[in-house]
């Protein structure tokens, strides 16, 4: 069970606390990911808490199968308004605590350990007490006795057993006791062993549901909260990427999300992320952190040439084996989650920058443009686009990768730039006219071979090039949208064994081998 927080929690550990219709649109997005349950405030601690949860109501804003909760301390006046808050509900979750630590007996309350009982008993009687004006409501009951984590177990279970003496929960309708760690002050295995502690010794554990609540002060929220329900805890609040007071609630995102990774469905859907994080970021101003866990923008991205090889290899893997049919398994190097489950796109997966290697660049050229680079021409253009993205000293787009690797082959014309070519074929036997402009000065060469690239090594040969021979040829469609419809690679190999790649495009594939010929041997001597 899922509790969100957000809108009490959260709200208020903002600088600025989000007005009504800030919080109704965080309301919306809270119910769209599946949340049963949301604390919406403490109605009776200011004007808007109580306007926003009589909106709520009274404009049915609150579908049938969710629960709001309100929050309100032992005190008889905020009970009243709390109930006031809530007339024409249809169900509600009153959450009553009181705190319970040695340091907030002497320090806060000056009272002792049955002084402290008694507070917890009265509020509880209160609240009972008043049920019959809320009638028509279905009112469940939630009693938090806050700072557990630092509160000795035996009196955290002697006060909830109090307080469950004074309600009178059963299995069938049992209460909700929300044991927080409200300040984190011990390593998550403490806390885990607190709750295993309390569920063991407490009376009548089956009229009562186990909740967590743990803050992140020691950063350890979420161990804190995973070790909980494994000494088990039934329940869980938490906000939404983590906001709260000082550093913050338990991110219950990556709570659930973590079960997901795991193969468990935690029943609520953060299927669109970004969405998610826009709503969250307008309506309380904060940010969502670049590296925050499933939600930031870097959590998937890989900037590392040896991860992106790895993903890319896993990614056509798993693309290959569910074209075939196979039912996969999602194991991905790197990769927790498929991105795409969240909403997130494989194209922020790649990104390149200096610390990339030839198969980011590979990747994000293909991707983009369709443009599929032999293995080894990868191997000759990745350290030159390296060499060029450090120098920029940034991340580059895929754009300016494709600029590059024109720049590089495509766009060569010196010393060679084919002006034309035509070839003639008779019985398998091809000759060929190219003109050409060789250093600024226009020539025409003649060749003749068993097919275009033949004749035209030949022409380049007969007229004074050195002898060099066509070591590998590739050649495809470009993507629609790129103008020219194809694309050809050319590696060339000369008599002392060095190899130079070269790329020509062109709308007549015959054409852009020629061209890619042409290029390969402008790299040679340039
Ligand atoms: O952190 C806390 O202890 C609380 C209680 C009011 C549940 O928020
Ligand atoms: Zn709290």
């Amino acid at each position: 069970m899922w509790c969100s927080v957000d809108l009490r929690d959260g709200n208020q550990a903002l600088a600025v606390p989000m007005n009504v219709s800030q919080k109704l649109e965080l309301f919306e997005a809270l119910v769209r990911c599946g949340f049963k349950e949301i604390e919406v405030g403490f109605p009776a601690a200011s004007n808007t808490e109580f306007a926003f949860l009589r909106r709520l109501i009274e404009d049915k804003r609150i579908p049938d199968d969710v629960t709001v909760q309100v929050l309100v301390q032992a005190r008889e006046d905020l009970i009243e308004r709390t109930v006031e808050s809530l007339m024409g509900v249809r169900q509600a979750i009153i959450h009553l605590y009181n705190s319970t630590s040695p340091a907030q007996r002497r320090i806060v309350f000056g009272l002792d350990k049955p002084d402290i009982v008694r507070i917890a008993q009265r509020g509880t009687r209160w609240i009972k007490e008043r049920l019959p004006r809320l009638a028509g409501s279905n009112i469940r009951f939630q009693y938090s006795p806050e700072s557990f984590s630092a509160t000795e177990v035996e009196f955290a279970v002697e006060i909830c057993e109090a307080v469950m003496a004074e309600w009178g929960p059963t299995k069938e309708r049992p209460l909700i006791l929300n044991l927080p760690d409200t300040v984190e002050v011990a390593m998550p295995n403490i806390y885990a062993d607190q709750i295993e502690w309390f569920i063991r010794n407490l009376k009548h554990r089956e009229a009562a549901i186990i909740s967590l609540h743990t803050h992140n002060d020691r950063g350890t929220g979420t161990a804190a909260t995973e070790l909980g329900l494994l000494a088990g805890a039934d329940r869980v609040e938490g906000t939404l990427f983590g906001n709260g007071e000082r550093t913050g609630n338990l991110d219950i995102v990556t709570v659930a999300l973590n079960l997901y990774m795991n193969g468990i469905h935690p029943g609520l859907d953060f299927s669109n992320m970004s969405r998610l994080v826009e709503v969250y970021e307008r309506c309380t101003g904060m940010t969502v952190p670049p590296r925050q866990p499933y939600g930031g923008e870097l959590v998937f991205t890989a900037f590392s040439g040896s991860h992106q090889d790895a993903i890319r290899k896993g990614l056509r893997e798993w693309e290959s084996r569910q074209a075939g049919g196979h039912s996969a398994t999602w194991d991905i190097p790197y990769l927790t989650i498929d991105p795409s489950d969240i909403g997130r796109e494989y194209r922020e997966v790649i990104r390149v920058n200096s610390q990339s290697g030839k198969g980011g660049v590979a990747y994000l050229l293909e991707d983009e443009f369709g443009i599929e680079l032999p293995k080894e021409m990868q191997r000759e253009f990745g350290p030159i686009a390296n060499d060029e993205v450090d120098r920029m000293g940034r991340e580059v787009t895929a754009l300016e990768l494709k600029a590059m690797l024109w720049k590089e082959y495509i766009d060569r014309i010196q010393p060679l730039q084919l002006v034309g070519f035509r070839t003639e074929s008779v019985d398998g036997n091809v000759s060929c006219v190219a003109k050409l402009n060789k250093a600024g000065r226009a020539v025409e060469i003649r060749g003749q071979g068993n097919g275009p690239i033949a004749a035209f090594v030949h022409a380049l040969t007969s007229d004074g090039t050195p002898m060099f021979e066509v070591a590998s040829y590739s050649e495809h469609a470009l993507s629609a949208g790129e103008g020219a419809s194809a694309i050809a690679y050319i590696q060339v190999k000369v008599k002392d064994g060095r190899t130079r790649w070269g790329a020509g495009v062109d709308t007549n594939i015959e054409l852009a081998s020629i061209k890619a010929v042409v290029s390969a041997l402008n790299r040679l001597v340039g």
